[in-house]
């Protein structure tokens, strides 16, 4: 059974990546923010998203009309009752999840309806144990851009069902076009279990004077190839993100690579969160 109802909760950076993906790919979605406020502005971000692309010859105008027209918005989480699979992406905090977890798993009607989590580092084993529905819970973590990164990590727990996974494996690519890794529960996957140190290393040089933001940005950029340098990532990916990641992994294998700096924390007690917030490592108009 193909799946034509998804889910998607949180509205943020990956969220609404998430649901343009999903609507794009001729999916019916229903969102889930806080607050109206909050899945209006998510919606509006998916709207501008979609215009990007049609402006940019991506999509044509019938199916921007056509993608929008399968997105719902809501911040009723009984909503999600008729969904096939639910992509829980709200932000990167334990008891978050575990509280959206308990209670999304009593709320979705269908016993074969899967629910995933879009963590970068939280346990999914943990999310399954309160959700009661272990065995139909996963991790399915999307990279940023979402819309634009081909790259999704399929993450069974020790209590997800094979038929889960299979099911999952086929939504990724035969639904959505991308290209699945397989990777175990541990924190951080395969992606950020390389990429965390790294951009904590730069950030860390940052502070201790080794050269300018611009300077470490330029050096993995035109040294190394990269797309962008881990200082810009991080901005993209978010400081608060990055934090949250940096401890998880921190908490689970005690390597002080994972330890999010000092400048880190303050940056993210400062408000100064990157690019959603408007200043980072840069200013963003
Ligand atoms: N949404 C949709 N599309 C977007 C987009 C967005 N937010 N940002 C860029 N794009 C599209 C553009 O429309 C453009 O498409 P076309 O070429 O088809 O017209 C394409 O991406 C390139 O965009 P730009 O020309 O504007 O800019 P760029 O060439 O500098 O690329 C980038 C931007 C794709 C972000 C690129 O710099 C890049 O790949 N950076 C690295 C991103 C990365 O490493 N992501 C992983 C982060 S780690 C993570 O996600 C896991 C975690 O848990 C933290
Ligand atoms: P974000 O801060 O941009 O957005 C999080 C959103 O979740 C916010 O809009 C917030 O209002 C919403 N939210 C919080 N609690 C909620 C609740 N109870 N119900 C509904 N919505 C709720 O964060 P993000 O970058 O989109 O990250 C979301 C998840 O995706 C995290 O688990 C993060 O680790 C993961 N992730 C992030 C990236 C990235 O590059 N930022 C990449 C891959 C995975």
């Amino acid at each position: 059974m193909s799946i034509e109802r998804v889910g998607v909760i949180g509205g943020g950076l990956m969220g609404s990546g998430i649901v343009e993906v999903n609507a794009r790919a001729g999916l019916d979605v229903v969102l889930v923010e806080v607050s109206d406020e909050a899945a209006k502005s998510a919606h509006d971000r998916i709207v501008a998203s979609l215009e990007r692309a049609a402006d940019r010859g991506k999509i044509s105008p019938q199916d921007l009309a056509a993608a929008l027209e399968r997105i719902s918005v809501t911040d009723d989480l009984e909503r999600l009752a008729d969904r096939q699979l639910v992509v829980e992406a709200a932000s990167e905090v334990e008891q978050v999840k575990l509280d959206l977890f308990r209670r999304v798993g009593r709320i979705l009607i269908d016993e074969d309806a899967i629910l995933t989590s879009n963590t970068s580092s939280i346990p999914i084993v943990k999310l399954g144990a309160v959700s009661g529905r272990a065995d139909h819970v996963m991790g399915v973590h999307f990279f940023n851009p979402a819309p634009v990164m081909k790259l999704v990590e399929l993450i069974p727990s020790l209590t997800t069902a094979p038929t889960t996974m299979d099911r999952m494996r086929a939504y990724v690519t035969d639904g959505l076009g991308k290209e699945p890794i397989e990777a175990t529960d541990r924190a951080g996957f395969v992606v950020n279990s390389l990429l965390v140190p790294y951009l904590l290393s730069a950030i860390r040089m940052y502070e201790a004077g080794y050269a300018s933001a611009a300077d470490i940005d330029r050096g993995m950029v035109l040294g190394c190839g990269h797309p962008m340098g881990p200082l810009a990532l991080s901005d993209l990916i978010g400081l608060d993100t990055i934090r949250a990641i940096g401890i998880s992994m921190y908490d689970e294998f005690k390597e002080p690579l994972y330890s999010p700096p000092p400048l880190l924390d303050r940056m993210v007690d400062a408000g100064l969160l990157g690019k959603k917030s408007g200043h980072g490592f840069y200013p963003y108009g």
